[in-house]
């Protein structure tokens, strides 16, 4: 045999034995899923996170815990998505995702046997946790678009409904938990320091002023309709706070609290718009910002006419929207629509370290929405979901007959009552 015939026979043979070792790593993950859902995720809390990014920060102990914690997340959130109902899970943008699981769940096993002592081995890590975190970039708009195709194709059902919202409420919530982790320790171990924010303690701000992510956050939506806006005084702060001229400040993710007040201001603006589309002046829109000695409150107020109450819990549902959807790789998607998932997603956050984000509305008038995080970091621990019997039976909850009475459309006809006298 020629020697470039010995060499092709060989790279097939290579090409060969890694399809068969692909397959065979791909059979055993159901095994995998087995295995690590059977543990239950492990909180940490604020001062854990910052702990893990000290001076005497070790790569090596936050190695060893993320190769066995970021399994255990994964594999409980996996469990979850295979309860989905198959018509959903069989849209190829869920089948998308689930894949995306499946492989990220594979590069992190690969290093279940590999030594912790080895300096080469802890920087293969972090890459493969920064090329994990870029394959879930676009989870979220690809599950919606699975919802977009099972909703055009399939009549809805509030068993099913109820269900979905259920499960993305967890799966999202994972999500931020994963890519929280995910950060802190590539953020920490790539061995450089953030040149705009030195102080953080990877995407964590020992002193997030608030009022400094509120006035960046306005005006960064306030370019984008200069010309409906005419002043940035639209916007009018209150800070309260018992230690007066000090300016409010907590230990928190300044990007979790840029997105949510994204959301709002988005949402309080597109309000304000719509319903002031013919006069002259905008209403402004109002922020207080309030610490006590256990919430730290953000209410953004504004006087876009409101929703009706009966509304509200839909504006949280993820099956609900009222802007329409936009395409999927779309890049010129207009800047004040979206999924619909702002405030759903915006909840989350707020939840994900013990908060909550409600909306307090008066229609005909305006809405109040308010962000409750806690005031203190030995309080802001991670709200993570966790696969066991009580997930199983919620997923089978079937529609019950109402133990309230449905009032009949029709008025009573009382005449017959006083018939049968
Ligand atoms: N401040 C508000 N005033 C009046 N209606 C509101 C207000 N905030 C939210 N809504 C209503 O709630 C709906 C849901 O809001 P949400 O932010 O979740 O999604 P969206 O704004 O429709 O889309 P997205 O935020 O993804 O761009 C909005 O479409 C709007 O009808
Ligand atoms: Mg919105």
């Amino acid at each position: 045999m020629s020697r470039s015939l010995k060499l092709t026979a060989l790279a097939l043979a290579a090409v060969f034995v890694r399809f068969i070792m692909k397959n065979a790593a791909l059979a055993s993950v159901p095994k995998h899923i087995d295995h690590f859902s059977k543990f239950s995720p492990s909180p940490l809390s604020m001062k854990q996170f910052l702990d893990f990014g000290s001076n005497n920060a070790c790569e090596k102990t936050s190695f060893v815990f993320l190769r066995q914690e970021l399994p255990v997340r994964l594999s409980n959130i996996m469990k979850e998505i295979n309860l989905l109902p198959d018509k959903l899970l069989t849209t190829p943008s869920v089948k998308m995702v689930q894949g995306w699981y499946v492989q990220s769940l594979m590069e992190i096993l690969e290093f279940l046997d590999t030594n912790p002592d080895d300096y080469k081995v802890l920087g293969e890590f972090v890459d493969a946790l920064v090329t994990i975190r870029n394959r879930h970039n676009d989870v979220v708009p690809t599950m919606a678009q699975g919802i977009i195709e099972y909703k055009e194709t399939f009549p809805q059902d509030p068993v099913t409904n109820q269900n979905i919202q259920y499960f993305l409420d967890r799966f999202y919530m994972s999500r931020i938990s994963i890519r929280m982790l995910i950060n802190q320790h590539s953020l920490i171990f790539d061995g450089n320091t953030n040149p705009v924010h030195p102080n953080t303690i990877g995407s964590i701000d020992p002193h997030c002023q608030v009022s400094d992510v509120i006035q960046g956050q306005y005006l960064t939506l306030f370019d984008c309709n200069l010309d409906v806006f005419c002043s940035p005084n639209a916007i009018l702060f209150c800070l309260a706070c018992k230690k007066k001229k000090q300016p409010i400040s907590i230990v928190y993710v300044p990007s979790h609290l840029y997105h949510m007040l994204f959301e709002l201001f988005k949402n309080a603006m597109r309000a304000t718009i719509e319903t002031h589309e013919n006069s002259n002046e905008l209403p402004l829109i109002q922020v207080l910002v309030s610490l006590g000695g256990e919430d730290m409150s953000i209410k953004v107020s504004d006087r876009g006419g409101g929703v009706p109450f009966r509304r509200i819990d839909n504006l949280f549902s993820y099956m609900y929207s009222t802007a329409p959807a936009p395409e999927i790789g779309e890049h010129s998607r207009p800047p004040l629509a979206g999924f619909g998932y702002g405030l759903p997603i915006s909840r989350l956050y707020a939840k994900y370290f013990q908060g909550d984000l409600q909306l307090y509305s008066m229609e005909g008038y305006g809405t109040d929405a308010v962000i409750y995080l806690k005031a203190l970091s030995t309080d802001s621990v991670e709200r993570l979901p966790v696969y066991n019997k009580t997930t199983l039976k919620n997923y089978k909850v079937r529609q019950e007959a109402d133990d309230w009475c449905i009032p009949s459309k029709e008025p009573l006809d009382l005449s017959n009552f006083k018939a049968a006298k």
